[in-house]
């Protein structure tokens, strides 16, 4: 009998600390999830405006000999740009670069190819990534959604409300004004879609470990919100400049300093993310060749072929030629460091 009573009151005191416990992982997690961010928003045209090199380069496309007049006299120059639909050639430009950066960076492999939303994970008691709509259809983002409420989930991982957003989004904080404004002008031509997607959210056991710092908060507590926005990514032309800020969208695996290592933000079976620093346990040995064949077919030097899933090689290796080269350039001018752990 006694026995019985202290067990019996040891487990209450087990199932009252259980229950303190889960009350404060509650409240800590949830006040993470409703904290309110005051971003400033910033005034990004779109469709981006063309700059002198974009008008001297159309005028280089659409120049054409004047015509000789009846006397044989050489006509007045006219303007190459004249009658041509500079609104929509701007337009059309903005989109199909906001396309490929849409590709790039993955926002099509979670919302949908049709950008009409996508669960990525929905498992009750760890946690539901439910990508939404991003069509104007029903269900998906309201008619007078702005470029700043685009902008605040984009760079600072912060909904329309103000609140903290469960989308990944640490990769985005470097993208320029230019290439936010590309993305939202591609999102806008998606045709409409109506689907309804269901919330986002934290369950018991990832709110334990968010609580207890064993992975990393939402990216709207790991963002530097005040940082300043280039106005524009650098030149498409062969550049260390211009691979180092296409490889922001590879830190997220492959860690700031590129020394890889295992990805804490990842599915746990993925393989480590590998080192990229010219490092004997990194890219040392490999030429700007066997950088291209990865990066276009996700096959290594002896022919092995890395997991498609934990390196998405056709998401993330959509690049040109000059950025693919760029993002080379700028690998090997890396420091040398050994794995992460
Ligand atoms: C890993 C999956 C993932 C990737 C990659 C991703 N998103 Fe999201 N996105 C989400 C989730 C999940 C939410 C919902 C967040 C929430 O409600 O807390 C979201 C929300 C949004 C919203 C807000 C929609 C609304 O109804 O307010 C926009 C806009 C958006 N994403 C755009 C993008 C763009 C642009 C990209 C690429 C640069 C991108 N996303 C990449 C998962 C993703
Ligand atoms: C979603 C996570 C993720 C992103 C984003 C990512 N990688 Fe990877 N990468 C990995 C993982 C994991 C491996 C190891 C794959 C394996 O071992 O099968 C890898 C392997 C590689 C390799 C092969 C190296 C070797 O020694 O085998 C190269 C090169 C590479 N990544 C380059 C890049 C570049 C460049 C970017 C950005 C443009 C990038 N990765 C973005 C996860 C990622």
């Amino acid at each position: 009998m006694v026995w019985a009573k202290r067990i019996g009151g040891v487990l209450v005191a087990l199932g009252a600390i259980l229950g303190l416990f889960m009350g404060w992982v509650w409240i800590k997690t949830s006040s993470m999830l409703s904290k309110h961010w005051d971003i400033d928003p910033v005034r990004i045209e779109h469709p981006w405006p063309f700059g002198d090199a974009d008008l001297a380069q159309l005028r280089a496309q659409y120049a054409r000999p004047p015509e000789p007049t009846a006397e044989g006299e050489p006509a007045a120059p006219t303007d190459p740009l004249a009658g041509l639909d500079l609104e929509s050639v701007r337009r059309q430009r903005a989109v199909k670069r906001g396309e490929a950066l849409a590709i790039r960076l993955g926002c099509l492999e979670c919302h949908g190819e049709d950008l009409g939303g996508n669960v990525v994970m929905d498992v009750a008691p760890v946690m539901g990534i439910i990508a939404p709509n991003l069509t104007l259809g029903n269900g998906g983002l309201p008619g007078e959604y702005s470029l700043d409420d685009f902008d605040r989930i984009v760079r600072h991982g912060v909904k329309r409300d103000g609140t903290t957003a469960l989308m990944p989004a640490v990769d985005y904080e470097f993208l320029s004004n230019k290439e936010v404004s590309d993305l939202f002008a591609f999102i806008l031509t998606k045709p409409h879609v109506d689907r309804q997607m269901p919330p986002s959210y934290w369950g018991p056991v990832m709110r334990v470990m968010v609580a207890l710092g064993r992975v990393p908060p939402p990216a709207a507590f790991r963002i530097d919100h005040d940082r300043s926005k280039r106005q524009e990514p650098p030149p498409e032309k062969v550049s260390v400049e211009l691979g180092a800020h296409l490889a922001k969208t590879c830190v997220g695996c492959h860690r700031a300093d590129y020394s890889g290592g295992p990805i804490g933000d990842g599915d746990p079976a993925w393989p480590p993310a590998a080192n990229l620093t010219p490092h004997e346990e990194g890219l040392k040995g490999w030429t700007k060749n066997d950088f291209f064949t990865l990066m276009r077919s996700g096959e290594r030097p002896d022919g092995s072929k890395v997991d498609p899933h934990a390196m998405p090689w056709q998401t993330v290796g959509y690049l040109t030629d000059v950025q693919t080269e760029s993002v080379w350039l700028y690998l090997e001018s890396l420091p040398p460091k050994p794995t992460g752990r």
